[in-house]
C-alpha cells in the first residue's frame, strides 16, 4: 500500500520513518510512503503556500492552488485506475478508531493532506477531499502528528512487521479476539520496590496464565470500557465463565 503525503513540514516523517516498527513496514515496501512539499507547486520568488483570510481574523490559510497542482502529480504517478481516496486530518473528522485502522491497513492506500495554520481554503476541501480524519477532541498544530499516527497503527498490521507475529492479535481493540482492553504486563525482576510479579504469571502452568490474563482483561474493561464488554457480549465473545467472573465484580461494587 502506499501512503503520499503532502506536508510543508517533510522533515518530521524522516525520524519516524527511520525507527522501529514504521522503519521495518517502510523498508520492506509494505508501507510506501512518498513525502510531497507544497512549497515546490507554488508560483513566484518566494514560492508562497499560505495568505492572509479573507474577511479578516488571525493567522494563515493554505492556498488551494498549490495543493491541487501537488495533488495532480500525485495522482500522474500513481496512475491509478481507481483513484486513492484523498484523506485530510481535521477536528471535523470522524475520530480514528480501531477498526477504520483495520480496514486503512487492507487499503489501496491514501493521498494524506496535512494542514497548517489556520487550516486550507474550503475550496480545495470541497474539491478534493474525500473524507476528514481527526486524532481527538484537540486542536494539533498540523496534521502531521495524524499523519504518522495512522501510518504506525497501520504499519504495525503488516505481516512480519512485528517481531512477534501474535503480539498484535492480542493487543486492545481487537475484534478478532474479543475487542477489550488489553491486561497489564510484566518483566523482570519477579519484585520491584516491593512489588510482586502476580503469582499466576510465575506459575508456568499454561491454562492458569491464560484464566489470570483473560480475567484481567475483563476487569480492566468492564472498569474503564464498560462500552467494549457489552459490544463483546452482543458479539458472543464471552463465555460462561468470563460473565461469572463479570457479575463478581459488579457485586463487589455495589
Ligand atoms: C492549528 S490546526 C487548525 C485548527 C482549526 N482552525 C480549528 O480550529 O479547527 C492546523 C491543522 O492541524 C491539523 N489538526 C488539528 N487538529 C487536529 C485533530 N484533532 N485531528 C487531526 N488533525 C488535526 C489539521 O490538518 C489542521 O488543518
Amino acid at each position: 500500500m502506499r501512503f503520499d503525503i503532502i506536508t510543508l513540514f517533510p522533515e518530521l516523517f524522516a525520524p519516524f520513518l527511520a525507527s522501529g516498527v514504521t522503519r521495518r513496514a517502510y523498508e520492506s515496501g509494505q508501507v510506501q510512503v512518498r513525502l510531497w512539499q507544497p512549497r515546490d507547486f507554488a508560483e513566484g520568488n518566494y514560492r508562497r503556500v499560505d495568505d492572509r483570510p479573507f474577511g479578516g481574523g488571525p493567522g494563515m490559510v493554505m492556498l488551494a492552488e498549490p495543493l491541487r497542482r501537488c495533488l495532480e502529480a500525485i495522482r500522474a504517478e500513481r496512475a491509478e485506475s481507481v483513484p486513492a481516496p484523498v484523506v485530510l486530518f481535521s477536528p471535523i473528522g470522524r475520530k480514528l478508531d480501531h477498526a477504520s485502522v483495520a480496514r486503512w491497513s487492507e487499503s489501496q492506500g491514501a493521498i494524506l493532506v496535512c494542514g497548517r495554520y489556520e487550516g486550507i481554503d474550503q475550496r480545495f476541501i470541497d474539491a478534493y477531499v474525500d473524507q476528514q480524519i481527526s486524532l481527538g477532541d484537540f486542536v494539533l498544530s498540523g496534521g502531521e502528528v495524524a499523519a504518522m499516527a495512522l501510518l504506525d497503527a497501520v504499519a504495525r498490521l503488516q505481516p512480519g512487521v512485528l517481531h512477534d507475529q501474535g503480539s498484535h492479535q492480542l493487543d486492545s481493540f481487537n475484534p478478532a479476539l474479543d475487542g477489550l482492553l488489553d491486561c497489564p504486563h510484566y518483566t523482570r525482576p519477579e519484585s520491584w520496590q516491593g512489588a510482586p510479579v502476580p503469582p499466576a504469571l510465575l506459575s508456568g502452568h499454561h491454562a492458569q496464565i491464560e484464566r489470570w490474563r483473560r480475567d484481567q482483561r475483563l476487569e480492566i474493561t468492564a472498569r474503564h470500557r464498560p462500552d467494549l464488554i457489552n459490544a463483546a457480549r452482543a458479539a458472543g465473545q464471552l463465555s460462561r465463565v468470563d460473565e461469572t467472573l463479570l457479575a463478581r465484580l459488579a457485586a463487589a461494587q455495589d
